[in-house]
């Protein structure tokens, strides 16, 4: 498997579950592939947020060497599966995809956890350091369902 984690800025939540899902493949055996990206290019280079970063070493999983990347129209061959993080990033990443591209590989994150529901993982980033442990659970929790489904 070929998981890529698509968010907007790829500095708060996507980096949270590369790292998470990354953490559990590792544990598990498994041979995946997991990376993350941005459908923006504000923060390309940098680190995860210095939140999202607390929340996951306090949890055992350092994520401090993952570095923001935009999202490319390339990505779309790349990767098996594709998990968009809201509808706003869906949005965005289908008009860097271009018209008439394969969207088929691309899925709402949180339809692992709550199939069909279509949810957002709420953004952090225009809160303060208390929203990122519900975020991390929310996104463990969906890691948790990803390993559940296609780790056999
Ligand atoms: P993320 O959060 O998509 O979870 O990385 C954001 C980070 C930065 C911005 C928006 C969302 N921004 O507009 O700079």
């Amino acid at each position: 498997m070929r998981i890529l984690m698509v968010c907007l800025g790829n500095i708060c939540r996507s980096p949270i579950a590369e790292g998470v899902l990354r953490h559990k493949i590792e544990q598990k055996g498994l041979n995946w592939t997991v990376d993350s990206a941005g459908t923006n290019s504000y923060h390309t280079g940098e680190a995860p947020h210095r939140f999202s970063q607390k929340v996951c070493l306090a949890n055992g999983i350092d994520i401090s060497c993952q570095r923001a990347r935009t999202f490319t129209p390339a990505d779309l061959q790349r990767y098996d599966k594709i998990y968009v993080f809201a509808e706003d990033v869906l949005r965005d990443l289908g008009r860097i995809a271009g018209r008439h591209s394969d969207l088929s590989r691309v899925e709402y994150f949180l339809n692992e956890l709550t199939p069909g529901s279509n949810a957002s993982v709420p953004d952090p980033w225009y809160g303060d350091e208390t929203g990122y442990l519900p975020v991390y659970d929310l996104i463990n929790r969906a890691c948790d369902a990803i390993i559940e489904k296609y780790g056999k």
